[in-house]
């Protein structure tokens, strides 16, 4: 799994091997102190006369390397930390770039919120990973077998006390991390649903306090943090017993090879020097063992947070364009359905569209209308490509959409989606999103069609005003207005407004219309609408039921013909209050 994740150590590579490589210098240096330090005591003190010029010596020599054990162990620290953060910068990079390739199905898969969670709390959790990894894997490994050579070769047969020490101590472990690993998942997935419920809850936050929701969402909020304080004190419970045990086996290990030891030495079998050494070793021995462990710890912790950012990194890009035509433009706005089925899930059983045809001429304008669910819709999104046929084709210009390059299509269908958003930034900015090379009178002329001018102008900020993160500051009917014009600005062949005009108020929804009308002569467009007034003027009208197309024809007709479109008609008309 890791090795899925490897790229983004790309351009931190030497900092990565640099960090590695002080922290080795770093453990030898370790390693090589107690060594002059039974040298010391061997050839400066146990002698018959102590000898002052080798104590300073070997003396000096161990302050020397510990400053530069301490200066190795400094740059490592820093070049670990710029490896890491670059490591998770790298790797926050890969998958957003995934995510933007991500279709529409691939987004409804994860949902948003589990995409922000992965990028943002599984990379830092994989960060430090990585950079404990870098830190103390290897040291560790080097000083643990090391200090267990110098070990031997200072007394093999005191050595024997690490052949009980150290299976004890691994053994321990490995058994506290099997229990606790089955503890660490559920608190992940509890982590998870807790981050959810934050995140949904402040994304809809206006939602929350329109319906007083606010103290109920207190009490979930409050539920699922003691349900991720529960599964993380399952977990520590058993994690706990690390400590003590690991010290246990430790000084019983001190307490061991000072008892035999001191026999050896009273025996003559061995120099006090010999045993200062040694102590040192078994100290450096099975302190390593516990970083390892350590690292083994976070490794299991975050083995989740891998899975889960794998997961996206491997995630089959549902829609892509590869082997598209690349200088295929579209040339004009036909559009044409043959035999389309369509399903979600992908599942035939399971059609959402169901066996959809129609032809529809360049710059013809055409309605669409049908119950809630009918999937309106879902027949348009396959127009610009946003999601896959399951079965038949989908022309637009005269060519099946996957033979052109997304972006080449898209360019030229422009979609108002039903939840519409804009971004924070000013209008200008907005609008530009559109076509960023845009002037000022194409940015108008698209403003004005779609009667967002007037309102622009009347605040006092103009083009310039700031709209305020996902655009809060404007009315619901302003918003669609701007969305309108944002899709025109690209000059489209194809428009495709999904009811974008239910804020405004009839006269407005006339007179975008009309503007669209006159200035888009030659664009098709597709005006899905709830209002029977916003398709009467249309060339002609789709009308859906339940995922199949009911009626194709003009108003005028489908009036004497289809009793759907009479029924809309004549329920929304006699009311009297529309145009
Ligand atoms: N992303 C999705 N994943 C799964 N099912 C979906 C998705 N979007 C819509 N559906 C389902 O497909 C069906 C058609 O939905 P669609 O949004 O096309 O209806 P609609 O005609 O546009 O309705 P409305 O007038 O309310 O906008 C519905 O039953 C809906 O539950
Ligand atoms: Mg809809």
């Amino acid at each position: 799994m890791l090795k899925k994740l490897l790229p983004a150590v790309r351009g931190y590579e030497k900092q990565t091997v640099g960090a590695s490589l002080m922290i080795i210098i770093e453990g030898v240096l370790e390693i090589l102190i107690p060594y002059l330090m039974t040298k010391l005591i061997r050839e400066g003190i146990e002698v018959a006369d102590p000898r002052l010029g080798v104590i300073l010596t070997y003396g000096g020599l161990m302050i020397l390397m510990a400053i530069f054990a301490l200066l190795a162990g400094a740059l490592c620290a820093r070049l670990a930390a710029v490896a890491g953060t670059g490591f998770a910068a790298n790797l926050r990079n890969m998958l957003f770039r995934k995510v933007q390739d991500f279709s529409f199905a691939n987004v409804d898969k994860f949902s948003s919120a589990s995409i922000v969670t992965r990028l943002t709390t599984d990379v830092t959790n994989i960060q430090n990973l990585f950079t404990i990894l870098i830190r103390m894997t290897v040291r560790n490994f080097i000083i643990m077998i090391t200090a267990f050579c110098f070990a031997i070769a200072v007394n093999a047969r005191l050595s024997i006390v690490f052949a009980v020490a150290i299976p004890l101590l691994a053994g321990i472990m490995l058994f506290i991390m099997i229990k606790a690993h089955p503890y660490f998942e559920k608190m992940l997935t509890k982590l998870d649903l807790m981050n959810a419920r934050v995140q949904e809850n402040l994304i809809a936050i206006r939602v929350v306090k329109a319906f007083v929701k606010g103290e109920d969402e207190k009490v979930t909020f409050d539920d699922s943090a003691v349900a991720l304080r529960k599964a993380q004190m399952a977990a520590e419970k058993i994690v706990i017993w690390n400590n003590p045990l690991s010290q246990l086996i430790f000084y019983g290990a001190i307490i061991a090879v000072c008892f035999f030891g001191g026999r050896l030495i009273v025996g003559g079998g061995m120099g006090v020097g010999d045993l200062t050494g040694f102590l040192a070793y078994i100290g450096q021995i099975l302190s390593s063992v516990m970083m390892l462990s350590m690292v083994f710890v976070s490794f299991i912790i975050t083995r989740a947070s891998q899975k889960r950012i794998v997961e996206i990194l491997d995630e089959q890009i549902d829609i892509s364009d590869d082997g598209a035509d690349e200088g295929l433009e579209v040339t004009d706005g036909s559009v044409e359905f043959r035999d389309v089925d369509f399903s979600y899930s992908k599942n035939p059983d399971n059609l959402t569209l169901e066996n959809v045809s129609f032809s529809v001429k360049a710059g013809e304008t055409i309605g669409v209308i049908g119950g809630t669910g009918s999937a309106k819709t879902t027949l348009v999104q396959l127009i610009p490509r946003l999601y896959e046929v399951l079965d038949g084709q989908v022309l637009v210009g005269g060519h099946d959409v996957r033979e052109y390059k997304l972006h080449s299509l898209r360019d030229k269908v422009a979609m108002v989606l039903q939840t519409n958003l804009l971004f924070s930034g000013t209008i200008e900015d907005n609008l530009r999103w559109g076509n960023e090379d845009a002037t000022e009178e194409e940015m108008i002329a698209a403003c004005r069609a779609a009667c967002a001018h007037d309102f622009i102008m009347s605040f006092p900020d103009g083009y310039k005003t700031d709209l305020g993160q996902g655009g809060v500051n404007v009315s619901g009917g302003q918003k669609q207005r701007l969305c309108i014009a944002r899709a025109l600005l690209k000059d489209p062949k194809v428009v495709i407004l999904d009811d974008s005009t239910s804020a405004c108020d009839t006269a407005t929804d006339a007179a975008i219309r009309k503007a669209l009308r006159t200035q888009l002569k030659g664009t098709t467009t597709f005006i899905i609408a709830q209002r029977i007034a916003s398709v009467m003027d249309a060339d002609r009208v789709m009308v859906m039921d339940d995922g199949k197309l009911a009626a194709f024809d003009t108003p005028a007709r489908l009036m004497e013909t289809n009793e759907i479109y009479r029924e809309v008609y004549n329920s929304q008309m006699k009311g009297g209050d529309e145009v």
